[in-house]
């Protein structure tokens, strides 16, 4: 009889843990994310996290040098991310400078909006609510960003093309897709590899914003990579549409 009723008293301990740790989560979350709309954070009191990253931190599809928003292009523009993913970046910053989640945050705050230095408790709430903002599932690839068996063939080509042909996962590294090292793609300097879940929704592409749709992102990067590999050639229309078909399901 003993033995039972420490067998049921363990397993309460084993599921009371796990339940007290998700509610102290789910309450660092909403303080995060009530810091993410607080415009007290800057430091003329005018600007929010989410002024830039509405829409749950996803992009206002912008580019921005300080405060200011520039056209496309514009060489010291630099496109305003999506956050949804960004827990799991391997670097943060267009430049790769920001090696953590926390250090990049901080940054934004005193360098972009001007605002005073963030306590380590504001830190570690807007983090939290960061890392909490997974990108939803087209259902069309799984979660290491290969395709599921029901996927579109034209999804299951790019896939191919692009862990094979287009040479695309040697610096979009599966599952992340992105990597820690900067590349230069003779784009105008040397910038991070950016990971490409739900890059169907932030365009304008690439550092500065130049390129409009996600053709022509991809036309762009075969290109610049088969220049770089010594082999120069443009992609197919067909290969094109095939990978922005894998792009469109991430
Ligand atoms: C004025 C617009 C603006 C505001 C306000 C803003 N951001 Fe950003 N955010 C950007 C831009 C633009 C970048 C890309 C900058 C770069 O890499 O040089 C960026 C990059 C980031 C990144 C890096 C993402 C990655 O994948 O590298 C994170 C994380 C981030 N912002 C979170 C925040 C948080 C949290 C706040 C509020 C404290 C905030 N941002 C406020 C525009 C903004
Ligand atoms: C040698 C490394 C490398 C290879 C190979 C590579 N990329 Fe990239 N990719 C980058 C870098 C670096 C950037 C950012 C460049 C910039 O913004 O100037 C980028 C940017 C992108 C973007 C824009 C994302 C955004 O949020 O703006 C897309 C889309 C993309 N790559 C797709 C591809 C595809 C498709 C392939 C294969 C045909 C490919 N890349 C091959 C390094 C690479």
């Amino acid at each position: 009889m003993k033995n039972v009723y420490v067998a049921i008293l363990g397993a309460g301990f084993a599921l009371a843990l796990p339940d007290i740790a998700a509610a102290q989560d789910a309450t660092l979350i909403a303080k995060g994310k009530q810091l993410f709309e607080d415009k007290k954070l800057s430091g003329a009191g005018e600007t929010s996290c989410a002024t830039c990253h509405p829409n749950n931190g996803h992009t206002d599809n912008k580019n921005y040098v300080g405060l200011n928003i520039v056209p496309d292009g514009q060489a010291d523009g630099r496109s305003t991310p999506t956050l949804w993913g960004a827990g799991s970046r391997s670097v943060y910053a267009w430049a790769g400078t920001a090696p953590k989640l926390d250090g990049n945050i901080r940054g934004i705050i005193v360098n972009r909006m001007k605002g005073a230095e963030p306590s380590p408790e504001t830190l570690g709430a807007l983090v939290a609510y960061v890392s909490s903002l997974k990108p939803p599932m087209s259902g069309q690839v799984d979660e290491n960003g290969a395709p599921t068996d029901t996927a579109p063939d034209a999804v299951k080509r790019g896939f191919d093309l692009f862990t094979g042909d287009g040479e695309c996962a040697t610096c979009h590294v599966l599952p992340t897709l992105d990597k820690a090292e900067t590349e230069d793609m003779e784009l105008g300097g040397k910038f991070k590899v950016p990971a490409l879940w739900a890059v169907s929704q932030t365009a304008p592409y690439l550092h500065d914003g130049r390129t409009k749709t996600l053709p022509e992102a991809v036309k762009t990067m075969w290109e610049a990579q088969k220049k770089k590999a010594g082999n120069p050639g443009s992609p197919s229309a067909a290969q094109v549409a095939d990978l922005v078909a894998y792009l469109n399901a991430l």
